[in-house]
C-alpha cells in the first residue's frame, strides 16, 4: 500500500492520519460528557487526547499542503456536492483546531496549568476568573458539540456515497481495495 495520496485515493498516512483524529475526538468527547461523574484524573486524560487532536492536526494540514488529496469522486449529483464537501471538510479542519484551543482558554481562565502529556507544563498566564472560566467551558462546549455533529453529517455523506451513489469515497479513506 502507497503511503502518499493518488490521483484516485488517499495514501496510508493521511488514511492513519484521519481515523486517528476520529478516534481521539470521539473518545475526548464522549469522556467530556462525563467528566464530572468520572475521577479527577480524568480530566487529565481528556487533555492529553485533546492535544493529540492538536498535534494530529498540525501533521495533517503539513501532509495536505505537500501532498494534495484527490480530486472528489465524480457524482450523479454534479459539482455542487463537491463544493459543499470541501466547505465541510475546511469547517472541520476550523473545529479541528478551535475546540482544543478554547480548551486550554478554559484550563487557564480556571488558574490551571496546561500539562503536555505529562512531560511539561504551560501555567495559567491568569489568575482563576470563575465566571470568565464559565463562559469559556460553555463555549468550549459548544464548538465540540458543533465538530461531532458536522463529523456525523459528515460521516453520513460517506455512507450515501457508499450505499446510495455507490461511488469510491468511503473505499479511497479506507485501507485495502
Ligand atoms: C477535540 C478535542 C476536545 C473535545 C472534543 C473536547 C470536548 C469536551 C466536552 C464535550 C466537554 C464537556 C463540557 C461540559 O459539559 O461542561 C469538555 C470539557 C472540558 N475540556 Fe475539553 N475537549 C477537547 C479538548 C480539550 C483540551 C485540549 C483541553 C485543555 C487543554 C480541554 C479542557 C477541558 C476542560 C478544562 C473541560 C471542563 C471539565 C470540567 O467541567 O471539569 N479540552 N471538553
Ligand atoms: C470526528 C470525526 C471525523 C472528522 C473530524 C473527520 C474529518 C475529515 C476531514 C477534515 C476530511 C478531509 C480530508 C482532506 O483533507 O482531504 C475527511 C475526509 C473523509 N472522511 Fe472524515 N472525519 C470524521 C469521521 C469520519 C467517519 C466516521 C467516516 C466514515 C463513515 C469518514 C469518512 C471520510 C471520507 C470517506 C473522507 C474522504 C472524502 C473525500 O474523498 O472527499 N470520516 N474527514
Amino acid at each position: 500500500m502507497r503511503l502518499t495520496n493518488s490521483k484516485d485515493r488517499y495514501g496510508a498516512v493521511p488514511q492513519f492520519l484521519h481515523w486517528a483524529v476520529v478516534a481521539l475526538v470521539i473518545t475526548a468527547w464522549l469522556l467530556g460528557q462525563f467528566i464530572d461523574d468520572l475521577p479527577r484524573g480524568t480530566l487529565a486524560i481528556h487533555i492529553a487526547l485533546g492535544l493529540g487532536v492538536l498535534v494530529f492536526l498540525v501533521a495533517r494540514l503539513a501532509w495536505r499542503f505537500s501532498d494534495p488529496p484527490p480530486e472528489p469522486e465524480p457524482t450523479a449529483l454534479g459539482p455542487w456536492l463537491d463544493v459543499a464537501g470541501r466547505l465541510a471538510h475546511y469547517l472541520m479542519y476550523l473545529l479541528l483546531a478551535l475546540v482544543p484551543i478554547a480548551g486550554i482558554v478554559t484550563q487557564f481562565a480556571r488558574g490551571d496549568a496546561v500539562s503536555i502529556f505529562g512531560v511539561y507544563e504551560i501555567a495559567s498566564p491568569w489568575v482563576k476568573d470563575r465566571a470568565f472560566a464559565r463562559s469559556v467551558t460553555e463555549v468550549h462546549e459548544i464548538l465540540a458539540n458543533a465538530l461531532v455533529i458536522f463529523a456525523g453529517l459528515h460521516a453520513v455523506a460517506a455512507l450515501v456515497h457508499h450505499w446510495i451513489l455507490r461511488d469510491r469515497t468511503l473505499l479511497r479513506m479506507l485501507p485495502g481495495a
